[in-house]
């Protein structure tokens, strides 16, 4: 899978080379390239962003600096991803659908967001996502993309050593995960459940759906509604 970044900010993304995602692209699941908005400015101070039409606070980025430098990464089958707290949410299922896609564009805005003629424009050409990470404000699109980057490429066929661990992990079947547990038996007075030393595969399943089924209940209780 391709992926191309563009911000204004492309010191975020070193971080890529220590993730996950860093195992991936050396591994050639992924070939990511970041890209510095400022390169496609025309003036001396290489401004990206202008006041608000309409008044208000803050300043929102300029459509033309984007538009030639999404003009020069978007190919035909490209999907443009613009990370933006007006969005829809982020969620397992897109993820898996960003899996399927051939090439990922992330256009990471900052300030008050960039000037919406961008997405129309584009939406006429190209699949465009306007996408939040989650009810909260961050103060630009690349934390946003970092996390939708990682939720996306470890869905990759052959990223996981273990694929099964994809199938049973929280959100693939709409539930939380059930609690894991690991050696020693007893820590700090706390016992492992006894059912998961019993080697009883039936009685483990049953028990492990059953701490989803209630963590859910518990902790997301929105879920369980659809
Ligand atoms: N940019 C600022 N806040 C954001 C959010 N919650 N999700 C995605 N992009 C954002």
């Amino acid at each position: 899978m391709k992926i191309d970044i563009v911000s204004i900010f492309p010191g975020y993304f070193d971080v890529l080379e220590l993730s996950l995602l860093g195992k991936a692209a050396k591994s050639k699941l992924v070939d990511v390239t970041v890209h510095d908005l400022r390169d496609a400015t025309t003036d001396v101070h290489k401004s990206v962003d202008d006041t608000p039409y309409g008044g208000g606070a803050g300043m929102v980025m300029s459509p033309e600096p984007w538009g030639t430098m999404l003009d020069g990464v978007l190919q035909e089958d490209s999907w443009l991803v613009v990370p933006s707290p007006a969005g829809q949410l982020f969620s397992q299922s897109l993820a898996v659908e960003f899996s399927q896609a051939p090439h990922l564009v992330f256009a990471c805005g900052r300030y008050e967001g960039i000037d919406q003629r961008v997405v129309e424009h584009y939406r006429t050409t190209h699949r465009v996502v306007e996408v939040s990470v989650g009810d909260y404000v961050l103060n630009g699109g690349e934390v946003a993309a970092l996390a939708m980057m990682e939720a996306t490429v470890r869905l990759l066929p052959g990223f996981m050593g273990n694929p099964e661990s994809l199938v049973e992990e929280s959100h693939e079947k709409g539930l939380l995960e059930y609690p894991s547990f690991t050696k020693p038996r007893t820590w700090r007075g706390l016992d492992v459940p006894e059912v998961l030393l019993s080697g009883n595969h039936d009685a483990i399943r049953t028990w492990r759906e059953e701490q989803s089924l209630e963590r859910t209940r518990q902790v997301r209780p929105d879920l369980l509604e659809d």
